[in-house]
C-alpha cells in the first residue's frame, strides 16, 4: 500500500507519469467518469481549506466514486479528544482512501502507520502540502512546457509556507532548476529545506529581501500568503502582511513569458489587476489542481488508465 505524505514518496517517473495521465483527462474527461465506481475518498479536514478539499471531493466525483469527510476538528471526535490514529482505523472501514489536512506536522504521517488504506497528506501544519505541489508541476509542465532549467522565484512566508517546501524538496531533483526566495529575514525558510533539501542537493538558491530587483530573472513567480495562523503575536502578522504586493508597475519588470502561481487563498500579496495578465496562472492551476488529483487517486487504488 502507498501513501503521499511527501513529494519525495513519488519517483520523478511517478510523477511524470501522474502528469500524463492529468494531460490525458484535461482533454477527455468523460472517459474517466466510471474508472473509481465503487471507490470512496475520506476527507479528514482538522483545518480550514476550500480548495483542497473541494478539489479532492470534485476529483473523487469526477471519477464515479463516493465522498465522505468533514471540516474542521470541532465537528469531529478530535473535540471529545480521539487520537488521529483511533479516528483512521475506524474511517478505513468506510472508506478505501483518506485526504487529511491537520495543524500539526507529521499527522498525517502517524495517520500511515494505522491506517488500513491509502493516507494523502493534504496539507500538515507549516511542514508540506504535496498534492499543492503536484498541483503546481503539472501548472508548470503545462504552461512552461517543462520542469528542468528553470529560475523560480518564491515571495512571501518562506518560513511557513507548506507549498513552498513541498515545491522546493520536488523541484530539486531536476536539472537546471535554481531558487529565488524573496523574504523579509525573518520569514525566511527554516532549516529543514535550506540545509536538508537545497544544500544537501547542491542546487544554487539565492535569499534577497527586494522582488523588483529579480523580478527580471524568473521563469516563474510563485506568490504566497503570509501564514497569520501560525503566528505567534499578531503584532508580527501586521507588520509583514503587506510587504509584497504584486502590482502592474512590478510586472512591467517581468519577461513577457514568466508565469505567476500562487496556491491561493490570496490575501493582499497579489493586487487584483494582475488576474487580468496573460502570465497570471493561479486560478487555471486551481483547475490544473483537480485533473492531478484524479490521477493520483487512481495511482494510489492501481485504478486502471482508461485507453484514449
Ligand atoms: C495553501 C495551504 O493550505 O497551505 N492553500 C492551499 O492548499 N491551496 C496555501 C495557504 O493557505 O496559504
Amino acid at each position: 500500500m502507498r501513501h503521499l505524505l511527501s513529494p519525495l514518496d513519488l519517483s520523478v517517473e511517478e510523477i511524470d507519469g501522474l502528469i500524463d495521465v492529468a494531460k490525458k483527462i484535461e482533454k477527455n474527461p468523460k472517459a474517466f467518469r466510471h474508472v473509481a465506481d465503487g471507490e470512496r475518498l475520506a476527507t479528514l479536514f482538522y483545518e480550514p481549506s476550500t480548495r483542497t478539499r473541494l478539489s479532492f471531493e470534485s476529483a473523487m466525483l469526477n471519477l464515479g466514486g463516493t465522498v465522505i469527510g468533514f471540516s474542521g476538528a470541532s465537528n469531529s471526535s478530535a473535540s471529545k479528544g480521539e487520537t488521529v490514529a483511533d479516528t483512521v482505523r475506524v474511517v478505513g472501514c468506510y472508506s478505501t482512501i483518506i485526504a487529511m489536512r491537520h495543524h500539526k506536522e507529521g499527522a498525517p504521517m502517524v495517520a500511515s502507520q494505522f491506517s488500513p488504506v491509502p493516507i494523502i497528506n493534504a496539507g500538515d501544519g507549516g511542514h508540506q502540502h504535496p498534492t499543492q505541489t503536484l498541483t503546481d508541476l503539472l501548472t508548470i509542465a503545462r504552461e512552461k512546457g517543462r520542469l528542468d532549467h528553470l529560475t523560480i522565484g518564491l515571495c512571501g512566508d518562506l518560513k511557513f509556507g507548506r507549498t513552498v517546501h513541498s515545491l522546493i524538496t520536488a523541484l530539486v531533483r531536476y536539472p537546471g532548476v535554481k531558487f529565488v526566495c524573496v523574504s523579509p529575514e525573518e520569514l525566511r525558510l527554516p532549516d529543514f529545506v535550506r540545509e536538508d533539501v537545497l544544500e544537501k542537493n547542491h542546487v544554487p538558491y539565492k535569499e534577497v529581501d527586494n522582488l523588483e530587483d529579480v523580478m527580471p530573472e524568473l521563469d516563474i513567480l510563485y506568490m504566497t500568503r503570509v501564514q497569520r495562523e501560525r503566528f505567534f503575536n499578531e503584532e508580527d502578522y501586521l507588520r509583514l502582511r503587506d510587504r509584497y504586493i504584486l502590482d502592474g508597475e512590478k510586472m512591467k519588470l517581468a519577461p513577457q513569458n514568466m508565469i505567476v502561481l500562487h496556491p491561493l487563498p490570496r490575501v493582499n500579496e497579489i493586487s487584483l489587476e494582475v488576474d487580468n495578465d496573460p502570465r497570471a496562472m493561479y486560478f487555471k492551476q486551481a483547475q490544473y489542481g483537480v485533473y492531478i488529483r484524479m490521477a493520483l487517486i487512481m495511482f494510489l487504488l492501481g485504478l486502471e488508465v482508461p485507453e484514449v
